[in-house]
């Protein structure tokens, strides 16, 4: 597969680096031409010119998922270059560390409106175009989304409202498309995710974890969902670890207790930064 294949147009958010860079990649090798954006102006340029010059169709675009007005702007800049939309990938999100109790209105605040909030306006904004060829949305959730885990209370609570947010955008689509999924992944190193790990005494991360879930595995899933083999999947929460959110401690089961505790523990708010 290659870019000559022409299969559509993507657009990923938070694509400057981690997932959303991995699943732009995937894309971009399956023939999507594939607007990479992110709140990080920078990184988004550099990981688009980056898979251009593997050959690959990309454009770079600055984009922060809670302003109504880049949504605006970026997709008119994505089908005034390529003239449609068929893909549309919701994947900037931060997962700070926060209880009930330690979570204050400013972080839950910016938790759901970037992890909630980014997401309907992106659906919102990109609909019409979406439409026009029966096109594809992906949020990218998380194992939390079903499987609650102490201290994660904002993010928990933004991801399982955005399985809902999924489900609801898939009935409403029905009739006309696009259809509307979530990619679940587990555990995966990022450099979003080290550096919470580092600021929680785990700089070695992820050495000795087992059952890592890799960006290449979300892109994979996402090309799946957009291709005509995934056009029947809709509505649906597609774990990708293992099967490890079956376990009853949400999937931590590959940790040692003494980590696993110490991961528990509210400590800072890294996701703020
Ligand atoms: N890493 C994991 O273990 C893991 C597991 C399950 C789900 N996820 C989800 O995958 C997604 C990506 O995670 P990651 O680990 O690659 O994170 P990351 O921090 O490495 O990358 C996130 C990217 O999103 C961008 N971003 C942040 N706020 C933004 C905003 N307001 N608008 C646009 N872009 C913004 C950042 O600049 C960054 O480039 C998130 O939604 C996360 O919740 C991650």
């Amino acid at each position: 597969m290659n870019s000559n294949a022409r299969q559509g147009v993507a657009l990923v958010t938070g694509a400057g680096q981690g997932i959303g860079l991995g699943i732009a990649a995937a894309l971009a090798e399956a023939g999507f031409r594939v607007a990479l954006t992110d709140v990080n102006g920078a990184a988004a340029a550099r990981s688009a010119a980056d898979l251009a010059e593997r050959g690959l169709t990309t454009l770079g675009l600055e984009l922060d998922v809670v302003r109504a007005e880049d949504w605006a702007r970026s997709v008119e800049a994505v089908t005034g270059r390529w003239g449609r939309l068929d893909v549309l990938v919701n994947n900037a999100g931060i997962s700070p560390r926060g209880t009930i109790e330690s979570t204050d209105e400013a972080l839950w605040d910016l938790t759901l409106a970037i992890n909630l909030k980014g997401p309907w306006l992106g659906i919102k904004t990109c609909l019409p175009r979406l439409r026009e060829h029966r096109g594809t949305i992906v949020n990218i959730g998380s194992t939390r989304s079903t499987r609650p885990m102490p201290g994660l209370f904002p993010y928990v609570t933004s991801k399982a409202g955005l399985l809902g947010l999924t489900r609801q955008v898939a009935a409403e689509c029905l009739p006309y498309g696009p259809t509307c999924n979530m990619v679940a992944p587990g555990w995966v190193d990022t450099p979003g995710e080290r550096v919470i790990q580092a600021a929680h005494g785990r700089p070695d991360f992820p050495e000795g974890v087992r059952n890592l879930t890799t960006s290449e595995e979300v892109g994979a899933a996402v090309v799946y969902l957009a291709s005509a083999a995934g056009r029947k999947v809709n509505g649906v929460i597609l774990y990708l670890d293992s099967g490890l959110h079956l376990a009853d401690d949400a999937g931590m089961v590959y940790l040692p207790d003494e980590v696993r505790i110490r991961y528990h523990q509210p400590q800072g708010e890294p996701g703020r930064a």
